[in-house]
């Protein structure tokens, strides 16, 4: 009988569970996390008032509730109160990590570090309670918001600062974000791209939500659209980006309105330095760049300051090595042939990856899917060969042993009855516990 570890309980981790019972009718899967909480940014990442997406995580659920699969959370891989890669390697006949991309790029310019400039990686985590984030003060005396970078996480944290009271209550967001969102005096955002409208990131159906916001305008300069050679003439350009580019046009062509918000979308703006006053962020001084005819930009020596107590740089996210598995610093991934882990080049049977720590951190939550199908192809391949090691005992009571006391299905169950039971003492529905402290404690009455 096959034992396998899947290290974290997002979509990628799920999806190689899922594949894995359905495939082998024998095979028994622990799905390690080290939160207490399943579900990876679906849960922590996915905007809470997008409920439609966020009930993905249902699926998820049926798939942790399977008979053949277990929910170990609140357990740190490598980390020091963890097993680490080789201790799983003894307990499990295969490892999958699905650990993802937990931490964010950086843009390398001056002023980058002051008060008020913050990664969206650290304001998505705050909004979304996950028990690690901290809260900056993001909204601290902030009028204006510069969000950089065009791709879907900018366009949530554009929305997500637009969003009043009505509509971010009824979500699961924590309290005190909800406070301090609804008592946000942040009236303009501008998000700003390096590169032209038909290279944004963006899906047209993520960027059509923004011209529907309650109370908010949203303004693009067509004198900027026109800058990029395919908005005058879009024949070329897949389907989705032709359609960015009709939104866009649609917009250009709107009067200016006189709603209490409003957000901006600039483009061909590079940004060179993030200007201080006073110790926290001002402004954000921009270069002004030009399509090189190759798909890129080039610098035009013309520069352009934008005001801006509050900036948030959503350029991407990025892996985060993990003690004792190999990793490519250049794409953030762990370096793997169709999701064998390659160690010195060589594929090992028994260590396999999937999901944004295999690929990168691109594609939603589908895209996992097939991804995990094609690690666990390979996994299965090579059963044979891993079924010939003995193990010793049932794992869960190995870390047992071992003074790790893992979070199961019972402890999560109750750490969302004690959400439940928050929403109604708050009168709202469901609201997240947002720290480590709160959760624990609610997983315990589990046993109790
Ligand atoms: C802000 C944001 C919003 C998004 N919104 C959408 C959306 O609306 N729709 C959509 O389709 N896609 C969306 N996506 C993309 C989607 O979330 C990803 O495609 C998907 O979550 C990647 O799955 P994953 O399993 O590889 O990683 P993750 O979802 O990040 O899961 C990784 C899991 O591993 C755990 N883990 C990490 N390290 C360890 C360790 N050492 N030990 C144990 N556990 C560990 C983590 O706790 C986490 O639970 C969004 C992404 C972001 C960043
Ligand atoms: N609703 C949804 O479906 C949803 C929501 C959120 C996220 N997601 C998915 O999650 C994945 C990650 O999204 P993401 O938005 O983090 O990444 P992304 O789609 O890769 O977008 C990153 C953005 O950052 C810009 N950028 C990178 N480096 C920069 C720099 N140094 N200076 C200025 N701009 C820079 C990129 O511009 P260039 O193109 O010029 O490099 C791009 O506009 C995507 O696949 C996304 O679709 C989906």
């Amino acid at each position: 009988m096959l034992r396998v570890a899947v290290v974290g309980s997002g979509p990628s981790g799920c999806y190689t569970a899922q594949s894995l019972v359905q495939q082998d009718p024998d095979v028994l899967v622990d799905v390690l996390d080290r939160l207490p909480c399943p579900y990876g940014l679906v849960r922590y990442g996915v905007a809470p008032d997008h409920e439609k997406i966020k009930s993905l995580q249902g699926n998820l659920r049926a798939v942790l509730e399977d008979d053949r699969v277990r929910f170990l959370g609140g357990v740190l891989v490598g980390g020091p109160a963890g097993p680490d890669v080789a201790r799983l390697r003894e307990l499990y006949h295969a490892v999958v990590y699905c650990v993802g991309a937990a931490t964010d790029r950086h843009l390398g310019i001056p002023g980058e570090g002051l008060p008020g400039s913050w990664s969206a990686t650290e304001f998505v985590a705050w909004y979304s309670a996950h028990p690690d984030a901290a809260d900056a003060g993001f909204l601290r005396d902030a009028r204006s918001a510069v969000v950089i970078g065009v791709g879907n996480v900018a366009v949530d944290v554009t929305r997500m600062l637009a969003r009043g009271a009505a509509e971010l209550s009824p979500t699961d967001m924590p309290q005190d974000a909800l406070t301090t969102l609804t008592a946000s005096r942040v009236s303009e955002v501008l998000m700003v791209g390096r590169r032209g409208p038909s290279q944004a990131r963006f899906t047209t159906k993520e960027l059509r939500e923004l011209g529907g916001l309650p109370g908010t305008d949203v303004g693009v300069d067509p004198a900027e659209l026109a800058m990029d050679p395919a908005y005058t003439d879009p024949s070329g350009l897949p389907a989705p980006q032709r359609r960015n580019l009709e939104v866009l046009r649609g917009w250009a062509a709107r009067e200016p309105g006189n709603a209490a918000r409003r957000i901006g979308l600039r483009f061909f703006l590079r940004p060179v330095e993030l200007l201080g006053d006073g110790g926290r962020v001002a402004a954000v001084r921009f270069e002004r760049t030009a399509p090189d005819g190759r798909g890129g930009v080039t610098g035009t020596g013309r520069f352009e300051t934008v005001e801006a107590q509050l900036v948030l740089r959503s350029v991407g996210y990025r892996g985060v090595p993990l003690a004792g598995l190999p990793f490519d610093p250049a794409g953030g991934t762990v370096p793997n042939e169709r999701g064998r882990v390659l160690r010195d080049g060589v594929a090992r049977p028994g260590e396999y990856v999937a999901g944004w720590i295999k690929r990168g951190p691109t594609g939603v939550i589908g895209t996992n899917r097939p991804c995990a199908k094609e690690t666990v192809a390979a996994l299965l391949a090579d059963a044979p060969t891993l079924l010939r090691r003995e193990l010793p005992r049932d794992p869960a009571q190995a870390l047992r042993a071992e003074g790790i006391e893992p979070v199961e299905w019972a402890g999560w169950q109750a750490i969302e009855r004690a959400e439940a039971e928050l929403g109604a003492r708050l009168g709202r529905h469901v609201v997240k516990l947002a720290d480590w402290r709160s959760l624990l404690a609610a997983a315990r009455t589990a046993g109790s």
